[in-house]
């Protein structure tokens, strides 16, 4: 049985189809339980109440998908039980810049324990991965969604700053390989897309994809911001935002790796295959 945390999200949803095709049984933890389908999970999925000490869903549990935002900040204590209920892996989602400064790693205001998630599993003794993503291809649809259903404009700052966006679905087949086979055992994975992208190429690959002469314009970071934060973002988070921009404009903060092509055995699916299979959302 693999327990999955987060399972009903945009990784775990994805993670628990895999497995399940796969062959696996799974346990899916929520805060809402209720039937798997109404989850928006498939029916085969055992359902679980989220809460600190998940004792009676560890019950036959042999390997444990620790989500981060989730677990929140009970990695350690959930991962202890577990070792002592007789799981034997751990495979822990965390993100390509844990050890980044904490001030720099905007996702720590959203309440994402990256780095707690890993230590836990690292130090867990048993069988472990770390998933270190990059940031996600989706990602883009929080940020401009808005504005590109809106007209042809995306008002952004830092139109130079470059990374490799993540598919999410390659980040749940690299998990459902960790948690089924040997191969990433006792590995810090860093997955990335396939190629490093500026925000403004970014932009211009979901024009593309809609059909539409879309274009980035710069606007300085402060008043990009303000905006951020009269958008309902958090402050802290914002200036998390744009220090992590300016400390990485001109120069890929992590270049891609190849590491999903290798561990899958086929190429990462790039942006571009990403914003054909998103455009109706930019549509809207
Ligand atoms: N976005 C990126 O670019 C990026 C890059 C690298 C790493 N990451 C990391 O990946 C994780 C996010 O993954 P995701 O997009 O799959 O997450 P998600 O979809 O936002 O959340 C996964 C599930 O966790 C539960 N959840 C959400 N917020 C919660 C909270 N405040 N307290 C307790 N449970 C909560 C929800 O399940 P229920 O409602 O069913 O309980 C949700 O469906 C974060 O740790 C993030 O730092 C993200």
């Amino acid at each position: 049985m693999i327990l999955v945390t987060g399972a009903t999200g945009t990784v775990g949803r994805r993670l628990v189809d895999l497995l399940l095709t796969r062959g696996a049984a799974v346990r899916a933890v929520t805060r809402n339980p209720g039937p798997a389908r109404a989850l928006g999970l498939p029916g085969g999925v055992e359902v679980a109440q989220a809460n600190p000490a998940l004792d009676s869903a560890l019950d036959g549990v042999t390997a444990l998908f620790l989500h981060p935002r989730a677990v929140g900040a009970a990695s350690a204590a959930l991962v202890a039980r577990a070792r002592e209920r007789g799981v034997r892996k751990i495979v822990a989602l965390t993100a390509l810049n844990v050890d980044d400064p904490l001030d720099e790693q905007p996702s720590r205001f959203r309440g994402d324990f990256n780095k707690e998630a890993e230590d836990a599993a690292v130090g867990s003794g048993l069988e472990w991965t770390s998933l270190r993503a990059s940031s996600f291809a989706g990602n883009t649809l929080q940020a401009w969604g808005q504005q590109i259903r809106g007209g042809d404009i995306v008002r952004y700052p830092y139109a130079r700053f470059q990374e490799s966006l993540l598919d999410e679905r390659d980040l749940a087949e690299a998990g459902a390989c960790a948690l089924l086979t040997d191969q990433l055992v006792g590995r810090r994975v860093e997955l990335t897309g396939p190629e490093t992208l500026t925000h403004e190429q970014t932009v211009g690959i979901i024009g593309h994809a809609l059909g539409r002469p879309l274009r980035l314009q710069e606007v300085p970071p402060e008043t990009a911001a303000q905006g951020m934060i009269r958008y309902g973002l958090p402050a802290p988070f914002v200036a998390a935002l744009m220090a992590r921009y300016a400390r990485h404009l001109d120069r890929p903060q992590h270049p891609a790796t190849g590491e999903v092509a290798k561990i899958l055995g086929r190429p990462a699916r790039t942006f571009a295959d990403w914003a054909a299979d998103h455009a109706a959302a930019f549509r809207g």
